[in-house]
């Protein structure tokens, strides 16, 4: 049996890494928790999003998989170092992934975060982006209403465009160069944040430099997945499956219909 790479979030967000994982791995598999019953995490306490990091992790870990990814950044803000203490296999977060491609991309050395309430209030990104480079110059904003849009499937409506707009209002005025997704629900709202922010801003989606450190990791410990395995992916929610479904087929497309996928949905601690 191919072991898995497992990734969880609050919901449909971390789907917009297993994308990249899937694109840069094609031959990984995928196990998938999304915490649809009780998102969003951003607006919780941080010991409540450590109290259900635990339990996902120690729900997924159950699957034997070969790694950990906590496609979330307000879990990876609040738990990640606690995960790491208490399971002995390879976990990763999205938060210095994230934080290393902006200071890989930026030229004017100012860098926008955006992110859930609970990210931007615990100052990660500031401390990935100082630890790179001290002489950066960071301007947050939490956006809070971004994460129900996009669990509504609410991708490009004229009320999402709305949101966008007056959310990001104060940001618009600054010279940054970069603006950081620093939530793994934003990708799905990128059309519309690039919209707002204009041409010169870059987004910066943590997805795709994640997938690289997954692969490094794999390739150091000996684990890629063989060039004739096909995988069997396994995505599970704790709340309503067939929205996530449907969100997961509208955003993962050509890959599920590649390969075969099996909806499960398990009851933990709702
Ligand atoms: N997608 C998650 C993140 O990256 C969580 C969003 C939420 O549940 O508030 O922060």
């Amino acid at each position: 049996m191919q072991q898995a790479i497992a990734v969880l979030d609050s919901g449909v967000g971390g789907l917009t890494v297993v994308k990249e994982v899937m694109r840069q791995l094609p031959y990984e598999k995928i196990l998938y928790f999304g915490d649809t019953a009780r998102t969003p995490y951003g607006p919780r306490p941080a010991d409540e999003v450590i109290a259900f990091t635990r339990e996902i992790v120690n729900y997924l870990v159950q699957y034997r998989p070969k790694m950990i990814v906590i496609a979330c950044n307000t879990a990876t803000a609040v738990a990640l170092e606690d995960i790491r203490h208490r399971h002995n296999l390879p976990i990763v977060g999205v938060i210095n992934p994230g934080a290393r491609a902006a200071v890989g991309r930026t030229k004017s050395g100012i860098i926008g975060v955006i992110g859930t309430e609970g990210t931007i209030k615990s100052g990660a990104y500031d401390l990935a982006l100082k630890r790179l480079s001290p002489h950066i110059e960071i301007v947050s904003q939490a956006c809070p209403s971004f994460v129900p849009l996009v669990e509504d499937g609410n991708f490009r409506s004229a009320e999402t465009n709305q949101t966008v707009l007056e959310s990001l209002s104060l940001l618009r005025n600054s010279t940054m160069d970069c603006l950081i997704l620093g939530c793994t629900h934003y990708p799905f709202l990128a059309e519309s944040i690039s919209e707002v922010m204009g041409p010169t801003v870059v987004l910066i989606n943590s997805a795709e430099e994640t997938a690289r450190e997954i692969s490094t990791i794999l390739h150091e410990n000996n684990e890629l997945a063989g060039k004739d395995e096909f995988p069997v992916h396994h995505f599970f929610c704790s709340g309503d499956a067939r929205k996530f479904q449907q969100i997961a087929k509208t955003w993962l497309g050509d890959q599920i219909r590649l390969t075969p996928v099996i909806w499960q949905v398990p009851h933990i601690g709702v």
